[in-house]
This record gives structure tokens, C-alpha cells and sequence, in this order.
């Protein structure tokens, strides 16, 4: 666990300091989830310098297919290359700054060319043509580059980080990849079955927080609690991910398990939440993005082997437990959160933990809750 590696100031509220011990700590204070000044220095310190996922390599399966995001506020792109390389840029031309793409799909040119005044880049990102700029005095072509983004792959999934200073992927996210691919050998040849996005009323890390701990589950998802037993099989802990691994029970309509059917969880700094449910080849992507101090755009990407989620029953009965029920209770859950962080009557909590890490412990709620303290200090460092 990423801890005692920097002395911090710990934030004070009502019930007390914040403490390394989730044991004795109180919850982070509200104005973590309220103050807007707090979620600038988050937005600098944690989303425009964490390794941040952003889609899948079938996105950009063929040399010229891209797609579009916003990474910590900032407009950026990921392109297949004629050399097959998938490189991302930050999405915004060297003339003057018109956007250069928007959604996704595959170029009709050979190059990016620019809406504005058609500057073209290749795409690795070289300037290759700007129109009637040959009579401009020390003009070098070479100078007006894409600015590049740094790229990780692991299984298949893409992450950007937009610090050039940022330590490498290999290094932040070690192993990673591997250990989603003990359980998911295949992934990186599946593909996009679904991709949903909700506009959610509550700050980024309620919604995070919320899918850190299993304490809520056998109460706000009653439906879920009859598919999940209520045992940890397995947990994996690294600096910047986490690891869960529970199994089925029989039973839940559509799914047919085998009682003792793997569920996998999965978490990663800063707030990527990913699960594997039971009963078919899939795994359910959530990314939860700021989009303000009280908003969260959360996507969800579900990939399968084959894709379409219509054509499969079992993958159908999944997409409807996850969108239909588990989703929506969430949703309900965080906003109802966010406005009692904003309360008058609300300042700090406890941490519910047990020494033993059982199933329902929040430790992984104070883990994240470190780590934004612990990269909050980097501002001042
Ligand atoms: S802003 Fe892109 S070509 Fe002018
Ligand atoms: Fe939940």
C-alpha cells in the first residue's frame, strides 16, 4: 500500500484528524467533496498527472481509426498510425487551436486535417501540410506538431497521462495487465458490447467510494446480494490497483451459474472501477470523470468476445443486472450522498474496517482516500 511514503498535513474536521489507521480514522471532511478550490488542486495534482484510462485497442483496431475524450478537463485523441502505433495527442491544432476531431470512428483522409483552415497532420503527429504558409519567414513545419500524450496498454485497455514528468506505466501500474489477464485471458481481442454514460450529481470520488467497499451491498442491492456470496476469495493490492475476487451463488434468473461462478472486481488510482459478473465472458468498465466540484460523468464500457450484447441471452441477463438495477441503485445512492456532504449536518464518518479484511470492510475507501490527501500534498511539495 502506497502509504508512509511522504509526511503529510492531515486534513482536521469535526470528529477529528484524518489518520493513517482506518482502524481510528475519521472519513475524509465534506469540503473534500464540496470545495471547489480542492477540486481545481485535484484536477492539476491527480487527473491531469494519473495514468488515466480512456478505451480499448478495438477502438483503434485499424491504422486511422480514433476516438475522442477529455481527460482532466483537457480535449484529446487516440489514433491508429499507418505503422500501427496507437499514439494519443492532446486534441487541438498548432495553428490556432481549433478542435481537431470529435466522437470517433475512422479518418476519411490520410492525415488529421484540421476544420479551421485545414492544417493536416500526419498521424504521428508531424505537421504535413499547412496551406499558404510557404511566403511566412522562419516558419519550420517541424515546430507545430501535435503535442503527444504519454500512452500505457495493459490488456488490451488504453490509459493516457498528461504529465510529461509522469512516472512510466510499466512502473505505476505493474502488473496490472497481468493479472486481469490470468482471469481474462482473451480481453484484449474483445470487443465494445455496450458503452453507456450517466451524468451523475455527485463529486467523482462519492462515486468511486461508493464502489470501493461491499458494506452497501447485501442492503441497496438486494437482486445483486442473491447472485454474490458474501466471502472474499481472493485480495491484491498494489500502489496504484486492487484486486477483488468473490464467487456466485445459483440462481439469479437468466444467469444459470454454477454455484462457486468467479465475480471479479477490480480498482484503479484514480477512478477506474472495473468488475467481471458471473455467468459469461465480460468484464464492465467504469470510469467515473470529474465534470465539476458536484458532477460526475461516469461511462461505462462493457466488453465481450463477440460484442454485440443483443445476440446473447447471458449477456443480455448481465447488461440488465448491471445497467438496470446495480447502476441505477448506485446512482440513486451517491446523489442522495452528495447532498449530505453538502449538509450542514454532516462533516466526517468512520471507516467500517475489521483487522481480518473481511468482504464488507471500507479499507479500500481509506486507501483511495490517501492517496488524494497524498497527491494534494505534491502541490505544495
Ligand atoms: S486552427 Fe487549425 S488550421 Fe487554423
Ligand atoms: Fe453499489
Amino acid at each position: 500500500m502506497n502509504r508512509h511514503t511522504r509526511p503529510l498535513e492531515l486534513p482536521q474536521g469535526e470528529r477529528g484528524r484524518f489518520t493513517l489507521d482506518p482502524m481510528t480514522s475519521p472519513t475524509l471532511p465534506s469540503r473534500y467533496y464540496t470545495d471547489e478550490a480542492i477540486y481545481r488542486a485535484e484536477m492539476r495534482q491527480i487527473h491531469r498527472k494519473s495514468w488515466c484510462y480512456v478505451g480499448h485497442v478495438c477502438d483503434v483496431a485499424e491504422p486511422g481509426m480514433y476516438f475522442t475524450d477529455v481527460v482532466g478537463e483537457q480535449p484529446m485523441l487516440v489514433v491508429k498510425g499507418h505503422d500501427g502505433e496507437i499514439r494519443a495527442f492532446f486534441n487541438v491544432c498548432q495553428h490556432r487551436g481549433h478542435e481537431l476531431l470529435q466522437g470517433r470512428g475512422q479518418l476519411k483522409t490520410k492525415g488529421i486535417s484540421c476544420p479551421y483552415h485545414a492544417w493536416l497532420y500526419r498521424l504521428d503527429g508531424a505537421l504535413a501540410a499547412a496551406p499558404m504558409t510557404e511566403h511566412l519567414k522562419s516558419f519550420d513545419k517541424s515546430q507545430y506538431a501535435l503535442k503527444p500524450i504519454a500512452i500505457g496498454i495493459a490488456a488490451g485497455l488504453i490509459f493516457v497521462n498528461l504529465d510529461p514528468k509522469a512516472a512510466p506505466f510499466s512502473e505505476e501500474m505493474g502488473g496490472f495487465g497481468e493479472n486481469i489477464e490470468a482471469f481474462l485471458p482473451e480481453v484484449a481481442s474483445w470487443v465494445v458490447a455496450e458503452r453507456l454514460q450517466y451524468d451523475i450529481k455527485a463529486n467523482w470520488k462519492v462515486v468511486v467510494d461508493n464502489f470501493s467497499e461491499a458494506y452497501h451491498i447485501p442492503i441497496a442491492h438486494p437482486q445483486l446480494s442473491r447472485v454474490l456470496e458474501q466471502e472474499m476469495m481472493e485480495f491484491v493490492e498494489r500502489p496504484r490497483w486492487t484486486f477483488n475476487r468473490f464467487k456466485s451463488k445459483e440462481g439469479f434468473p437468466g444467469l444459470e451459474l454454477t454455484p462457486g461462478s468467479p465475480y471479479y472486481a477490480w480498482q484503479a488510482w484514480p477512478h477506474l472501477c472495473m468488475l467481471s459478473l458471473p455467468g459469461s465472458d465480460n468484464l464492465v468498465v467504469l470510469r467515473m470523470a470529474p465534470d465539476g466540484v458536484t458532477k460526475c460523468a461516469e461511462r461505462v464500457d462493457i466488453y465481450t468476445p463477440a460484442g454485440d450484447a443483443t445476440k446473447d441471452p447471458k449477456m443480455l441477463a448481465v447488461r440488465d443486472l448491471f445497467m438496470h438495477m446495480f447502476n441505477i441503485e448506485d446512482i440513486s445512492i451517491v446523489e442522495s450522498v452528495q447532498r449530505g456532504l453538502q449538509s450542514m449536518g454532516f462533516d466526517q464518518g468512520r471507516y467500517v474496517c475489521d483487522e481480518g479484511n473481511s468482504w464488507f470492510s471500507e479499507i479500500q475507501l481509506h486507501w483511495l482516500h490517501w492517496q488524494v490527501l497524498e497527491a494534494l500534498a505534491g502541490e505544495d511539495a
